[in-house]
C-alpha cells in the first residue's frame, strides 16, 4: 500500500477531479479518479448491448474488457480493448447509466479491489470518489468530503459541458445532478456520505485556489502529527 492515502469523496460536480488533480500535483502524488472507472464499465457495457439490472452480465463485461487507466496531460486517460475512451465516458448517456454499475455490490468489489490493486504500486496517492474513504481506503492517512449547494454545482457543470459543446439548460444540469446524488446516497452499498473521520469543506464559495490551500493545510497539520506520534 501508499506511503500516503489521501482520499475525496463528495457528490456530483462538488469540485473532487480538479481539486484531487491539483492536490496530487502539489504533493507529488498520482491520482485516481474512480469515477471513470465506473463510467469505463458503463460505457462497455453500453457498447455490448447487455442489460444494465444484469449483474452476471455486467460482471461478464468486466472480466472480459481490458480497462486500463493512467493519467495523461492532467486527466484521466482510459483505454478499453486498447481503444481511448476518454471523451466518450463523459457522454450524459453514460453519466445517466453509471448508477446500475454503481450499485451492484460485486462489482463495487472489482472495482474496489482494482483501485486498492492501483495504489499498491504508488507511493503517494490522491484518490477521489464516492466511497473511498469509508470502503477502499479506509485507513487513509487523510479523508475530505467536498460538497457544495447543488445549484453552484449545475453552475459548474454547465460550464465545463458548455466548454465541451454542450448546451443544456441550467434546470435540466440541476435535476440530472439531484438525480445522482439521490441514487448515491440511497444505494445500499458503498452509499455516499462523509467518513466518520473525514474534513468536509463546503466549496460553495471559496475559489479553487481557497479549496486547495484548505487541503494542503490539513494534510501538512495531520502529516506533522504523525511524524510526531
Ligand atoms: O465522479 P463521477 O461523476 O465521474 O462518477 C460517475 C458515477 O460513478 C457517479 O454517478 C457514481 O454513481 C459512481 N461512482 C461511485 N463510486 C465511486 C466513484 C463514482 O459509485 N467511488
Amino acid at each position: 500500500m501508499a506511503n500516503l492515502v489521501i482520499t475525496i469523496d463528495g457528490p456530483a460536480a462538488s469540485g473532487k477531479s480538479t481539486i484531487a488533480r491539483l492536490l496530487a500535483e502539489k504533493l507529488g502524488a498520482s491520482f485516481l479518479d474512480t469515477g471513470a472507472m465506473y463510467r469505463a464499465v458503463t460505457l462497455a457495457a453500453i457498447e455490448a448491448g447487455v442489460d444494465m439490472s444484469d449483474e452476471g452480465k455486467l460482471l461478464g463485461v468486466l472480466q472480459t474488457s481490458e480497462f486500463h487507466f493512467a493519467v495523461k496531460e492532467g486527466k484521466m486517460a482510459v483505454c478499453i480493448d486498447g481503444l481511448d475512451v476518454t471523451e466518450q465516458i463523459r457522454r450524459p448517456e453514460v453519466t445517466a447509466k453509471a448508477r446500475h454499475i454503481a450499485s451492484q455490490a460485486r462489482l463495487r468489489e472489482k472495482l474496489v479491489e482494482m483501485q486498492r490493486q492501483f495504489a499498491s504500486t504508488e507511493k503517494k496517492i490522491v484518490t477521489e470518489g464516492r466511497d473511498q474513504g469509508t470502503v477502499a481506503f479506509a485507513d487513509a492517512d487523510v479523508k475530505f468530503f467536498l460538497t457544495a449547494d447543488v445549484k453552484e454545482r449545475a453552475r459548474r457543470r454547465q460550464a465545463e459541458l458548455r466548454a465541451r459543446g454542450g448546451g443544456e439548460s441550467l434546470e435540466q444540469i440541476q435535476g440530472a445532478i439531484e438525480e445522482r446524488d439521490k441514487s448515491d446516497e440511497d444505494r445500499a452499498v458503498g452509499p455516499l456520505r462523509p467518513a466518520r473521520d473525514a474534513v468536509v469543506i463546503d466549496t460553495t464559495d471559496l475559489t479553487k485556489d481557497e479549496v486547495l490551500e484548505r487541503l494542503l493545510r490539513c494534510v501538512e497539520e495531520k502529516c506533522l502529527k504523525r511524524k510526531q506520534k
